[in-house]
């Protein structure tokens, strides 16, 4: 089987992640969740009192001192985010993260240092990253881009019943102004905003559901994958 890069971007709490998550365990291949790679920024930075709000010198200087990595260990189902070699998987998810990673992923410097390590980590090929910006910036050459979207409301709905299984107190109007502000910073930036690029397939997730989504997925690759090994064989034949 041929190995594809395969790129999900998408607006969040549409499902991407756990789509991604899916369709990589079923291809054999890597998942990278680019967002989990901000977050341990955002997360070294609030550590060591960096301001995030402005584009300082320290700021810039600081990305120097981190190395984000996933440890792939045997017992895990899906790979683990690493700070500098050591797991921080929990942290990134606190809410005081959440609250400052989309300021932190505006700064072009931040954009650049974590694209610069996010082609290290996939260049191998068979891989499946999700993000805001992987099919347009990332891997612009990847052989599957999707760009994931679904209402505001089903998003907003599928968020709070994750929160409520987790005991997690939370009001739907409050998501939902959360989800708009995020979309807004992330569709607004200067650098590497979320947008569609012009090749990726769009699937709208309101009326699907996560089996769906994962199928309608996995089809797309193999179609691609298919074509790949096609393509190498009759060039080895001439
Ligand atoms: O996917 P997530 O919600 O964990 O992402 C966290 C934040 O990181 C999100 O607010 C946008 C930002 N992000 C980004 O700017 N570019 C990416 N490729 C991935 C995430």
């Amino acid at each position: 089987m041929k190995d594809i890069t395969i790129a999900i971007d998408g607006y969040a709490g549409c499902g991407k992640s756990s789509t991604a998550k899916e369709v990589a365990k079923k291809l054999g291949y890597l998942y990278i969740d680019s967002g989990a790679m901000y977050r341990a920024v955002s997360l070294h930075f609030w550590r060591h009192n960096i301001d995030f709000e402005n584009e300082s010198e320290e700021l810039i200087e600081e990305l120097e001192n981190i190395y984000i990595d996933f440890n792939f260990g045997r017992n895990k189902p899906f790979p683990v985010v690493t700070l500098n070699g050591v797991e921080v998987e929990d942290e990134i998810r606190k809410p005081e993260i959440s609250a400052i990673v989309s300021q932190v992923s505006v700064h072009k410097s931040v954009r650049r240092e974590m694209v610069s390590q996010q082609r290290r980590l996939g260049e191998a090929g068979g891989v499946v990253m999700d993000g805001r910006d992987i099919g347009t910036v990332v891997f612009p050459n990847a052989e599957l881009k999707v760009f994931m979207t679904a209402s505001i409301d089903k998003r907003a709905e599928r968020r709070l019943a994750e929160l409520q299984s987790k005991g997690i107190p939370a009001s739907l109007e409050d998501i939902k102004a959360n989800l708009a502000q995020r979309d807004h910073i992330d569709s607004s930036r200067e650098v590497g905003p979320l947008k569609q690029a012009p090749d990726a397939v769009l699937i709208d997730t309101t009326n699907l559901n996560f089996d769906e989504q994962v199928d309608l997925v996995c089809k797309l690759a193999k179609e691609k994958i298919a074509k790949k090994s096609n393509k190498k064989t009759s060039q080895s034949r001439s």
